[in-house]
């Protein structure tokens, strides 16, 4: 693989892949502690069989019961190996697409469960990918969702979300702090979204202003 390369339309960037997938390896205890309680709440009884988007190196693959099947959507080649071998310490079996959150090539309406965390904050067009959940969802299906978003306007993190806006971008391959996600998720036309916004207390200030929750197809 070239330094950067695209798979299925999506640039991945040789160094920046490797090490995001060693950060988010390394970081994964952190993060967990951090966001285990909403995530707790949200990702609670998943089915059988759950689409995840952006499954990274598979954080959220303790919510999954063993000897369910997760159908991971992820682009980024150089996750895969740990994604893998976390599938197998977990007993999950792995359905590994290198496909994008915004295509995943999935029927219409076949899907009972989609989830994701810290990924509508990377993906390049978050509205086009809540249509491809609503297009997935079968009725009465759920997207659960934990992410980070804009703080308030003229806040101090606001402020510190804007100054660090390109390094943050260039490190975490595409990653803003400024969506409003809660705005998109309200009015991506789905039956009902609940959402609990909250602050984390953690040094990575820009990323501490988050959301949790359920939208119903
Ligand atoms: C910040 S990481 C989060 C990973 C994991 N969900 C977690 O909570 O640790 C963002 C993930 O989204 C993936 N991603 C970025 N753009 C994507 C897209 N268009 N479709 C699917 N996944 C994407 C990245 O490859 C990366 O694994």
């Amino acid at each position: 693989m070239t330094s950067e390369t695209r798979t299925a339309g999506f640039e991945v960037h040789g160094a920046r892949g490797a090490f995001n997938a060693a950060f988010f390896s390394m970081m994964g205890p952190y993060l967990e502690r951090s966001l285990r309680r909403h995530k707790r709440r949200v990702f609670a009884d998943l089915p059988g069989t759950v689409v995840e988007l952006g499954a990274g190196v598979g954080a959220n693959l303790g919510y999954l019961r063993p000897g369910s099947t997760l159908i991971a959507i992820e682009p980024n080649v150089p996750m895969h190996r740990r994604l893998r071998a976390a599938a197998e310490r977990h007993g999950v079996r792995l359905d590994l697409r290198d496909s994008l959150a915004e295509r995943t090539g999935l029927p219409d309406r076949s899907v009972e469960s989609v989830i994701s965390s810290l990924v509508l904050c990377t993906v390049s067009d978050p509205a086009e990918v809540l249509a491809e959940v609503r297009r997935i969802l079968r009725p009465g299906g759920t997207f659960r969702f934990v992410e980070h978003v804009a703080a308030r306007a003229g806040s101090p993190t606001r402020a510190l979300q804007g100054a660090l806006r390109r390094p943050w971008a260039w490190t975490f391959e595409g990653c803003s702090c400024e969506r409003d996600l809660a705005g998109l998720l309200r009015t991506a036309g789905f039956a009902r979204v609940d959402i609990e916004q909250y602050r984390l207390h953690t040094p990575f200030i820009p990323f501490n202003t988050q959301i949790a929750g359920v939208a119903h197809a």
